[in-house]
């Protein structure tokens, strides 16, 4: 199944794509991550995209979309898979469309996950992130077992650098600016789900399984 995640930063898509991607046996695709990536390895487009992503701004949709047809071109895809922060805008919408019908796919169920200002800021000043299999923890909310290390592999647990107040308000602005129209475009082609996402991990990701088993994976646009 082929599945878009939507919802604004802190709302949880990273946590639920991952518990979700292991459900179902798919790749998670996080744009955020890919980029990230880039960024700690100083390659060009990390290079690149490194001053728009410490602002909380969009980077280039050439860069995103290059990116993620590169990514959606591994076999691994066969049976699936979640993208997590893409599209953000509907050129990157249109442009996905473009990547996957020259693959033949198509998206079968667009998630949006719905989460209030108050528990976005509290969540995302208090995150922890691996920085080897890029797992998210939360200070208070969902602790690791052992301090600042990584309950699945052990790796080193660090906070993101655009998890300041001042860069998460431009990043829910910038989110704002664009998600209307994008989930109207999603709404239009019959495809969109909305998930209260305020509430425990474990509820939501009930929730999103349940729609996921609700879908025709026959039916894709
Ligand atoms: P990206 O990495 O995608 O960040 P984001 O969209 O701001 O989303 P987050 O990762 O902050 O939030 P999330 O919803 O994944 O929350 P999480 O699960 O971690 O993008 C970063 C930057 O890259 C962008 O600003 C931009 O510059 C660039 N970029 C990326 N994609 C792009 C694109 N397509 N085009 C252009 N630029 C792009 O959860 C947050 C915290 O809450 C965690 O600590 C977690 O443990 C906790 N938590 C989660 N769910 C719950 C729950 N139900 N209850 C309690 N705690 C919870």
């Amino acid at each position: 199944m082929d599945i878009i995640l939507l919802g604004p930063p802190g709302a949880g898509k990273g946590t639920q794509a991952k518990k979700l991607a292991e459900k179902l046996n798919i790749p998670h695709i996080s744009t955020g991550d890919l980029l990230r990536q880039n960024v700690a390895s100083a390659t060009g487009l990390g290079k690149e995209a490194k001053s728009y992503m410490a602002k909380g701004a969009l980077v280039p949709d050439e860069l995103v979309t290059r990116i993620v047809g590169e990514r959606l071109s591994g076999g691994d895809i066969k049976n699936g898979f979640i993208l997590d922060g893409f599209p953000r805008n509907i050129a990157q919408a249109q442009a996905l469309d473009e990547i996957l019908k020259k693959i033949a796919r198509g998206i079968n169920l667009v998630m949006d996950l719905d989460s209030s200002e108050p528990v976005i800021i509290q969540r995302l000043t208090g995150r922890l992130v691996c920085k080897s299999c890029g797992a998210n923890f939360h200070i208070k909310n969902m602790p690791p077992k052992n301090d600042m290390l990584c309950d699945y592999c052990g790796g080193e647990l660090y906070q993101r650098a655009d998890d300041n107040e001042a860069t998460i308000k431009t990043r829910l602005e910038v989110y704002r600016k664009e998600v209307s129209t994008l989930i109207e475009y999603y709404r239009q082609k019959n495809i969109l789900k909305t998930i209260p996402a305020d509430g425990e991990a474990q509820v939501v990701l009930k929730e999103m399984v349940k729609l996921v088993e609700q879908t025709d994976d026959s039916l894709k646009v």
